[in-house]
């Protein structure tokens, strides 16, 4: 039985009929002139139209799409006057904006750094380790097998990245990765494991040696499962539903804290910090060029809007990661994703007559460029019911190339989430299409995780320059917890000397003056803190009912 229409079965009859004569069969690597056209032709980030270069700020004139961009020239959603900053509530050392892997990762370490559990605050949008880390499928990127160093991690990444990583992040991130698994399992994650003991490792787009440590297709629920227990049990203070608005600065521009947003009761609070750790992820929920997103409900760019009201300098920001294989069927999960790692254990991306037409470890931008061309340079894919297009990812392969089980064993989640809707990914292949997955640049920060402003300290997503132009699978897992703990600990280190002055929301009315000087002209309000789904016409008619 089936769990696809009837008239897609023509495909999927190719499908297994080519199945055989695949076995074992893979196309090779594109050349670099290859990949070099194919991202100029297919890949969204070269649609020059779907971008803009930034009117306002210390980062005027940084191209970046226009999703990111309204989000920058937008109005500040508070105004000075309407919050009194002499009344603290929150008067803290180590400030934390954001709960997932990085934000987790940072409490622990400034607790370890000598932070008394409740001189730190640690706030979150939605509840406690709700972030795109507790999504995270495939697997986390570290150097530590016998026939890998991190000096062969560190070219893959540069690589991926076009050569536009910072180079000393990129140095840390492969130096201090094994390290970081070590403290997993220390704290209790469970990574997959062979017979004898040692890690079970995959390979990953652009990756020249299998790296990827896993807990099955689960790895960031896993990894978010540990911490979270770890940060409970240190009786480190959180708030939950709360967001953070705007940071705060003083007299000596140093950021100081932020003001709070309580989801619950609607109302405004201040926290006074020696230190703040921007960790609030990335933008997915923007929708860049009305793609889908793989991406957490919270991922709306808050955490650079706030940093750039504040002054920081931003990179990176014209690049965005589109994940080659979302779902783009059934339509309960579209855009939803299916882990690379399904293309490590051997699942081919196949057009509508069952041909391969890529090699399936591509760097993610040059196989999201191919499965593109696919559907709408050479009509070879399959319509879906709704109009969307997608090209086959043949799972079944798994278990034929790696033994019967494996997809019941290591895909457990995947496997879950299609049987709901009554496709056997054992037996039938899945439907996807690229779909917005990560932001590539962000807040830029150094060694030491601090951003241009003295206090403010970033982590993970929000931040740019680790990874690029393109990151590879497994290394933002990487970059959360080498970053989130060292923004942890250098934190906590400001927070020993740091001397507070009188606090001020001064900047957000120079904002303001730069938006009238270059002639902006909008109602936007940002950070927008949760999506917006309801159509123009919903919301003008849910009004009239009111
Ligand atoms: O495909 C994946 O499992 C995603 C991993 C990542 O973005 O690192």
């Amino acid at each position: 039985m089936s769990g696809y229409p009837d008239y897609m079965q023509e495909s999927l009859e190719l499908v297994k009929k080519t199945r055989p004569s695949r076995v074992g069969k893979a196309l090779p690597e594109m050349t670099a002139e290859e990949k070099e056209k194919i991202l100029r032709d297919w890949h969204p980030d070269f649609k020059m139209d779907q971008k803009r270069e930034l009117k306002i700020g210390p980062s005027k004139g940084v191209l970046m799409p226009h999703e990111v961009a309204d989000t920058l020239e937008a109005h500040p959603i508070i105004k000075p006057r309407d919050i009194d900053l002499t009344n603290i509530d929150h008067d803290v050392d180590v400030l934390i904006i954001g709960a997932g892997g990085a934000g987790l990762s940072a409490a622990l370490l400034a607790q370890e750094n000598g932070v008394a559990p409740d001189k730190i605050l640690m706030i979150q949008k939605l509840r406690l380790g709700d972030a795109n880390s507790k999504m995270s499928q495939g697997g986390i990127q570290a150097a530590d097998a016998p026939d890998d160093n991190p000096a062969i991690h560190y070219l893959d990444v540069i690589g991926g990245g076009h050569y536009e990583n910072k180079p000393e992040l990129v140095e840390l991130l492969v130096k201090e990765g094994p390290d970081v698994i070590k403290w997993h399992e220390e704290l209790g994650v469970m990574y997959d494991k062979l017979e004898d003991g040692t890690m079970q490792l995959a390979p990953g787009g652009g990756t020249s040696r299998k790296r990827m440590h896993s807990c099955k297709d689960y790895t960031g629920l896993e990894i978010t499962r540990v911490l979270v227990d770890e940060f409970l049990s240190r009786g480190i203070s959180y708030l939950e539903l709360t967001s953070a608005v705007e940071l705060i600065l003083d007299d000596k521009g140093q950021v100081v804290g932020a003001v709070l947003y309580d989801m619950d009761s609607d109302e405004y609070k201040v926290c006074r910090a020696k230190a703040t750790v921007l960790a609030t992820g990335g933008f997915g929920r923007l929708h860049i060029q009305g793609y889908e997103t793989t991406n957490h409900y919270g991922a709306t760019n808050d955490g650079v809007v706030m940093a750039y009201h504040a002054g920081a300098v931003l990179r990176d920001l014209d690049s965005t990661q589109f994940h080659p294989t979302g779902a783009a069927y059934p339509e309960q999960i579209v855009g939803q994703l299916c882990t690379e790692k399904l293309r490590g254990r051997g699942a081919q991306p196949l057009n509508k007559h069952g041909e391969l037409f890529v090699y399936p470890l591509e760097t993610r931008d040059v196989e999201a460029s191919a499965l593109i061309r696919e559907c709408y340079g050479r009509d070879n894919g399959i319509i879906t019911p709704t109009g969307m297009r997608g090209v086959w990812l043949d799972t079944p392969l798994i278990d034929i190339i790696n033994g019967e089980g494996t997809i019941e064993r290591e895909f457990a989640a995947m496997l879950r989430n299609f049987n709901k809707f009554g496709i056997n990914i054992r037996e039938e292949p899945m439907l996807v299409f690229p779909t917005l997955h990560y932001q590539n640049g962000g807040v830029e920060i150094n060694a030491e995780t601090e951003t241009s402003i003295p206090g403010l300290f970033a982590a993970g997503e929000v931040c740019g320059g680790v990874h690029g132009k393109n990151r590879l699978m497994g290394n933002s897992q990487l970059d959360l917890y080498v970053f989130g703990r060292r923004a942890g600990r250098f934190a906590a280190e400001r927070a020993k000397t740091a001397e507070i002055g009188k606090l001020t929301l001064n900047h957000l009315d120079k904002y303001e003056k730069w938006l009238r000087e270059a002639g902006v002209e909008t109602d936007r309000k940002a950070p927008i803190l949760l999506p917006e789904y309801r159509g123009k016409k919903t919301i003008e008619h849910q009004l009239k009912l009111l």
